[in-house]
């Protein structure tokens, strides 16, 4: 634990928004392995970078080959993983970027630590917009994707505390949006995450 440390406090988020023209926001996607988070968001992505605003993607697999990897898939280190996430989306968000971040993040709690993060206005202006889309999609029909083979793995227990199957998933009750991806297409997904954004005001 540091002591003897100072905010510091440079420009205002504002500031920064008027000069960059653009909102930070987070939006956090959670989902089962194979629901189509990360495939949904980089097609967000993709989307919002060709309207010409500014955006990155935090990826779950990706994340735990640098920032993470010290961590593995305890609940102790999930949870750890989801808070780290959320202060760096929360950095993003308040650069005016849209932050995106696709990670599993099954358990409630941990998912409601990173929305209040970015309520907490302790050291700046303004909360952050948070945005919680859930990737819904039936066990079974992740089981039958798994592009990776983890499923098939976890069941032979060969992977241990495998999410769905020896692992929990706390699906969210009252998300921002909720898409059922065996039913939505991923074009169809990111015309209903983007309209929920313009609605909100975040893509200006
Ligand atoms: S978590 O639960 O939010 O901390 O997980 P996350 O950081 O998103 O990492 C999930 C990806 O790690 C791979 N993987 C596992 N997932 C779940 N449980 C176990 N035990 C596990 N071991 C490895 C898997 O590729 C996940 O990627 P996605 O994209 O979700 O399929």
């Amino acid at each position: 634990m540091a002591t003897n440390i100072t905010w510091h406090a440079g420009l205002t988020r504002q500031e920064r928004s008027e000069l960059r023209k653009q909102k930070g926001c987070t939006v956090w996607f959670t989902g089962l392995s194979a629901s189509g988070k990360s495939t949904i968001a980089t097609a967000l992505e993709q989307h919002l970078l060709k309207q010409g605003l500014q955006t990155y993607r935090l990826d779950g697999d990706n994340v735990r080959f640098g920032l993470n990897k010290d961590l593995g898939f305890s609940p102790q280190d999930r949870v750890e993983n989801i808070r780290r996430i959320a202060e760096v989306a929360k950095l993003f968000a308040d650069s005016t970027t849209i932050a995106l971040t696709s990670f599993i993040s099954p358990y409630k709690a941990d998912r409601q630590v990173a929305r209040d993060l970015h309520a907490d206005t302790k050291n700046t202006d303004s909360p952050l917009p948070f945005i919680e889309v859930f990737i819904d999609v039936p066990i079974e029909e992740a089981e039958k994707r798994d592009p990776k083979g983890l499923y098939k793995k976890a069941k032979a227990g060969e992977i241990k505390e495998f999410t769905g199957i020896s692992a929990p998933y706390e699906a969210p009750e009252n998300p921002e949006v909720h898409i059922h991806s065996e039913k939505t297409s991923v074009e169809e997904a990111v015309v209903i995450i983007t309209k929920y954004l313009e609605e909100k005001g975040l893509l200006k």
